[in-house]
């Protein structure tokens, strides 16, 4: 085999169709266990992943550990240990983690850190080979209750299949399980392989399928295990609907009735008609609205503002919602026809007069709801633009019985500024992810604030028992939904703890909860499988949110500042990885942990091994897997690789971000495509285009049939044929064959029979260029080749070229990932270059493990030949000759 790789692996790897690379495969991981259990106690749930991995390849190379996290979930440990050497966490201010980071490199000690973010978790370290690794993760999260469930829901994907694979989950509810479900997204063929075993208050629920059955299909070494598994329940409730319980010197009071006639209620809905509404944003609002509409009783009065940058009513006034008005009303919206700009503030105002108009007019009930849904999909960008003053002028006009709910379609629109003109209005804020269920959506949300019970909700605790209570004062309770208050208790020698829970709802309620304050604990030390901080770790997190949400709000830097301040004290003190906390992760054993990182992977010929990057990274972008991301000697970076009669795949690693971007040129046969132009080393690749034989969808399919590398500085040109590779030197022509093996001294081209040729040039830029043969007088394809490109290729800063351009690893970010209209393809907006640019989740197949079959691998793909991702258009890197340089793009 070759080695004229770099040992670091590569950032730049390009396939054009290619089938099969196991001459130069090589790594390979063993995953051993992969298990995740997950404790909940009184809604509050502490989840484990841990994984055993082997190194059971025969270089040394990185594994990694990816994990994605709940939305609302704050990560709380992670340990690792490496060949006996333990590593583990701890939270500190950032700052302060990021200190004793720098520290520990500058002493040569290996050291990680864990960062905040939303969704994932990952991790790599790089091994040599036969080590083995065992990574433990912590999280925890509070579920919220709704539309009558608490609903837990874990992320599995080993990557591969796993000899132990598990999934534990053990609920604990001391008031009783009223019913407990368990569903996954992972194909039928798991549907009955979940165990669910359930008392009065406990529950545990098993999933644990074999090799046998983790296989996407029979004799293939595929995991089928990808997706999302869920446990749904509720709690038994008595009639007060009250529930209060002390733990460890923390109470938590539970409060969700559900014998009560919903309030009637005025709704104003608002809703964005602007151009960028047009199309199935507008479907799915219309569809949405027409089951909103047809909910609305008799006892509710409703109007409709539509606005782009003028502001229209359907109705002055509000008016009852009556069969006649509903019908006149879904006329009015299915003849919305969206157009123009977005004036969100005008609309805004004139909801909130609508509704001041009903209240002075004596329209309004005292006892009903009044709320105002806004529905929109863009920044405003016409009247009032300036975010803060929209804000501003909104909370100025609104009333305290007012309220305001947001919903953000697709991810234009900016979802902080809805979050915080809903938070300050006593409303919440929803994403809407526009898709083809977007419509569900709406109605879901819509649901969930359909029917409030209660009004101006109070929770009291006698005043010298306890301290610190998170919020106590509620504005509404909706149907389905918890209000959830926890506190500490002062020290005293009382017994019991009481709560008085004070509403008015049709008419006024006082409910009085009471609990014994030792009886829990001895209960919970009686159960194996509870979480029995969980009261503690339960205020620590309400309260925590609570200051978040504040901070938002928070009018002056300096109070931000001092609320900062308590975020950061209590997250260390809780172990919660938050926006401003970071968990900095070292090594134990101090001979060992040194040892590791002094052998870094850049020197990897030592053989050792060293903790990359623990990233707990904003936002997800990454699919757990446990593909190496890094590969060691004489190996390629993993190569994604659809079939065989496609188009070029473009698939460029970006070991920063550790992403592979994907991207299809769709040229012509004959065309020059520039893919390195680096006029500072005098070197520029390009490939030539060929057709295959036969059309498909009135179109040819195209691959590389020729690639050259030249060097302007050495006067050296390699031009590599399906057929014969050509070596010009001056005036001396050589012509090679593919059919032996050779070495050749002219800067250093090595062939090797059948498989591969690799160009080095001044010992700075190594090119392999790989050949894929079909069979002889195949109908359709022709042969064709792969190029790739080492990461240890320096180049000049001027480098350009469909490839040379991401030498420089640019900034990509991938945010707002949903569902897509394909189940399977996930979608997202990714941010590079200035541009957004919107990208699908792919799998494309990567052949060096399994020639045949080919093995999934992630990347984020772009459309329109890679428009708004590469500089300017496709067409301008198509050059006249194949040894030409790139001039301006
Ligand atoms: C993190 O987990 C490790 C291993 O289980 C444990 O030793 C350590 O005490 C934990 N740290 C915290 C803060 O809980
Ligand atoms: C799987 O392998 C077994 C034994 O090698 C063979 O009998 C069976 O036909 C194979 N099944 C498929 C679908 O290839
Ligand atoms: C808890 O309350 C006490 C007494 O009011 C106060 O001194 C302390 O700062 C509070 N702690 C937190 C974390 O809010
Ligand atoms: C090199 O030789 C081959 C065949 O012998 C010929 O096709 C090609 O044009 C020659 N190239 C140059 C630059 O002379």
């Amino acid at each position: 085999s070759t080695t004229i790789l770099g040992d670091t692996g590569l950032i730049y790897v390009m396939c054009f169709v290619c089938v099969c690379m196991q001459a130069i495969q090589g790594n390979d991981i063993t995953v051993k266990s992969y298990k995740v259990e997950s404790r909940i106690t009184s809604r509050f749930a502490h989840t484990t992943v841990k994984s055993s991995v082997v190194n059971s390849g025969h270089n040394a190379q990185s594994i990694g550990f990816n994990v994605e996290i709940p939305k609302r979930a704050f990560i709380n440990n992670f340990t690792m240990n490496v060949n006996g050497i333990t590593f583990t966490g701890s939270v500190k201010e950032k700052s302060v983690a990021r200190n004793l980071y720098a520290q520990a490199r500058a002493r040569g000690k290996a050291a990680g850190i864990v960062r905040y973010s939303m969704e994932t978790f990952r991790t790599e370290v790089h091994v040599p080979p036969g080590s083995k690794v065992e990574f433990e993760l912590h999280y925890q999260e509070m579920m919220q209750r709704k539309l009558g469930v608490y609903q837990h829901t874990v992320h599995l994907q080993p990557g591969r299949l796993v000899p132990l694979l598990q999934v534990d989950v053990y609920i604990f509810e001391p008031k009783g399980i009223k019913f407990v479900t368990a569903s996954n997204t992972l194909g039928e063929q798991f549907s009955d392989l979940t165990k669910i075993t359930h008392t009065k208050e406990k529950a545990h629920i098993v999933f644990k399928p074999t090799l046998q059955q983790q296989c996407k299909c029979e004799n293939c070494t595929e995991s089928a295990v990808d997706g999302v598994f869920t446990v749904k329940y509720d709690v038994e409730r008595e009639s007060n609907a009250g529930e209060l319980q002390v733990s460890e010197g923390h109470f938590v009071q539970f409060f969700a009735p559900s014998d009560l006639s919903p309030l009637s209620k005025n709704i104003v809905f608002v809703i964005d008609v602007s151009g960028s509404m047009w199309g199935l944003k507008m479907k799915q609002t219309v569809e949405a609205m027409q089951a909103i509409l047809d909910d609305l009783s008799m006892d509710d009065y409703f109007s409709i503002i539509d606005f782009n940058h003028n502001v229209r009513c359907w109705n002055e006034d509000l008016v009852q919602a009556s069969s006649i008005q509903v019908n006149e009303a879904k006329k009015y919206i299915q003849s919305i026809k969206p157009n123009g700009g977005t004036n969100i503030n005008e609309a805004l105002l004139r909801a909130v007069q609508m509704l001041l108009r009903a209240s002075n007019q004596g329209l309004i009930d005292p006892r009903s709801v009044s709320m105002i849904i806004l529905v929109s999909d863009g920044d405003p960008t016409v009247g009032e633009i300036k975010l803060s003053t929209i804000q501003k002028n909104v909370k100025r006009v609104m009333r305290e019985e007012f309220s305001l709910y947001s919903l953000g379609i697709g991810f234009d629109v900016d979802f902080d500024f809805l979050e915080r003109i809903a938070m300050d209005n006593r409303g919440i804020a929803q994403r809407i992810y526009a898709n083809h269920d977007a419509a569900d959506q709406l109605k879901t949300f819509y649901s969930q604030v359909s029917s409030p019970l209660l009004r101006t909700i109070a929770i009291h605790f006698p005043e010298n028992a306890v301290n610190n209570v998170t919020q106590n004062r509620f504005d509404k309770f909706f149907h389905g939904s918890e209000l959830i208050v926890a506190g500490k208790l002062q020290p005293s020698d009382l017994t019991t703890l009481q709560s008085l829970t004070t509403a008015s709802a049709n008419m006024d309620l006082n409910i009085q909860t009471e609990a014994d304050i030792h009886g829990l604990d001895s209960v919970l030390s009686t159960h194996q499988h509870s979480f029995t901080g969980f009261a503690r770790q339960m205020w620590a997190y309400i309260t925590v949110n609570q200051l978040l949400a504040e901070r938002s709000l928070a009018p002056t830097a300096n109070k931000k500042r001092r609320i900062t301040q308590r975020i950061m004290a209590l997250a260390v003190e809780h172990q919660f990885v938050t926006p401003f906390t970071a968990m900095l992760v070292e090594g134990h054993d101090q001979g060992g942990a040194e040892r590791l990182i002094a052998d870094s992977p850049r020197d990897s010929k030592h053989g050792c091994c060293s903790m990359q990057q623990l990233l707990y990274a904003k936002p997800q972008w990454i699919q757990p897997t446990y593909a190496p991301t890094q590969e060691a000697t004489g190996t390629l970076e993993s190569t994604i690789i659809t079939s065989v009669d496609n188009d070029p795949h473009f698939i460029i690693h970006f070991p920063k971000s550790n992403m592979d971007i994907c991207f299809n040129i769709d040229s012509k046969p004959g065309h020059i495509l520039n893919l390195i132009s680096d006029p500072g080393t005098g070197v520029t690749i390009n490939g030539q285009l060929v057709g295959s034989k036969k059309m498909k969808n009135n179109k040819i399919d195209t691959y590389f049939g020729t690639i050259s590398i030249y060097s302007k500085t050495h006067g050296v040109q390699v031009i590599v044929g399906t057929n014969r590779i050509d070596l010009m030197e001056g005036r001396n022509n050589h012509s090679f064959s593919w059919g032996a093996t050779a070495e050749l001294v002219l800067d250093r081209v090595t062939i090797v029979k059948e498989e591969h040729v690799t160009v080095t040039i001044d010992g700075k830029i190594s090119v392999m260029v790989l050949l894929h043969r079909v069979w002889k007088k195949h109908p359709v394809q022709v042969d064709f080749l792969g190029v790739y490109m080492s990461s240890d290729n320096k180049y000049s800063t001027r480098v350009h070229g469909l490839i040379g351009q991401f030498a420089q690893e640019p900034e990509l970010k991938v945010y707002g990932v949903h569902e897509g209209a394909d189940p399977k393809k996930k979608e997202a907006t990714m941010v590079v270059k200035g541009n957004k640019v919107a990208v699908t989740r792919g799998w494309q197949k990567d052949y060096r493990r399994d020639k045949k079959r080919g093995s999934d691998v992630y990347c984020w793909f772009i459309h329109n030949n890679g428009k708004g991702f590469i500089d300017g258009s496709y067409t301008s890197y198509i050059l006249p000759q194949l040894d030409s340089f790139l001039t301006a793009i």
